[in-house]
């Protein structure tokens, strides 16, 4: 976890998009703070957190932003967007409608960032695998079409959290 003296090589801002609820400031939490909430409110505007680590011998500061999925709550998509070099696009694998909008924050995405961006495809809550409604092919299949990066997480366990973030941070490098 972040160490204040260190001396930072590198800055890179990463969002977190997708529905309200699918865990994207749990992730978040569980990423920079080794923290889980299961009464976790819905994100209003913008929050961010920073944690650094090292990655092949360089410190790299990331500077995780993250806004609330329900379209009143959102701050301005294209301030939100600026000069981020990664995004995590999250969905709950147990409920299918998360994953079916996926297809529209992607075009968000891609309407406003950066076309360089790395983007990573995120299936989160494994831990409730006897409610799954999203088979893991299907969002395989999806982010080979699309040429996304993808994996399934759980924010309640710390399953591929770290995994997810180190993935986007180390492309980005
Ligand atoms: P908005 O801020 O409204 O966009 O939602 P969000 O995507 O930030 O969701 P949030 O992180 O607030 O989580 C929503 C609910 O899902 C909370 O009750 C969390 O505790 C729960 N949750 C998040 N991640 C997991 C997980 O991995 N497993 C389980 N079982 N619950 C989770
Ligand atoms: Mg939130």
């Amino acid at each position: 976890y972040g160490d204040a003296s260190q001396k930072i090589d590198y800055v890179f801002k990463v969002v977190l998009i997708g529905d309200s609820a699918v865990g994207k400031s749990q992730i978040l939490s569980r990423y920079a703070r080794n923290e889980f909430s299961l009464d976790s409110k819905a994100t209003i505007g913008v929050e961010f957190q920073t944690r650094t680590m090292v990655i092949q011998h360089k410190s790299v500061k990331a500077q995780i932003w993250d806004t609330a999925g329900q379209e009143r709550y959102r701050a301005v998509t294209s301030a939100y967007y600026r000069g981020a070099v990664g995004a995590m696009l999250v969905y709950d694998i147990t409920k299918r409608q998360t994953f079916d909008h996926i297809p529209r924050w992607l075009e968000e995405l891609r309407s406003h960032a950066d076309k360089n961006i790395v983007i990573i495809l995120i299936g989160n809550k494994t831990d409730l695998e006897d409610q799954r409604a999203v088979p893991t092919e299907d969002a395989k299949e999806f982010a080979q079409k699309e040429e996304l990066f993808f994996l399934e997480t759980s924010a309640l366990e710390a399953t591929n959290v770290e995994e997810a973030f180190l993935t986007v941070l180390t492309e980005i490098f």
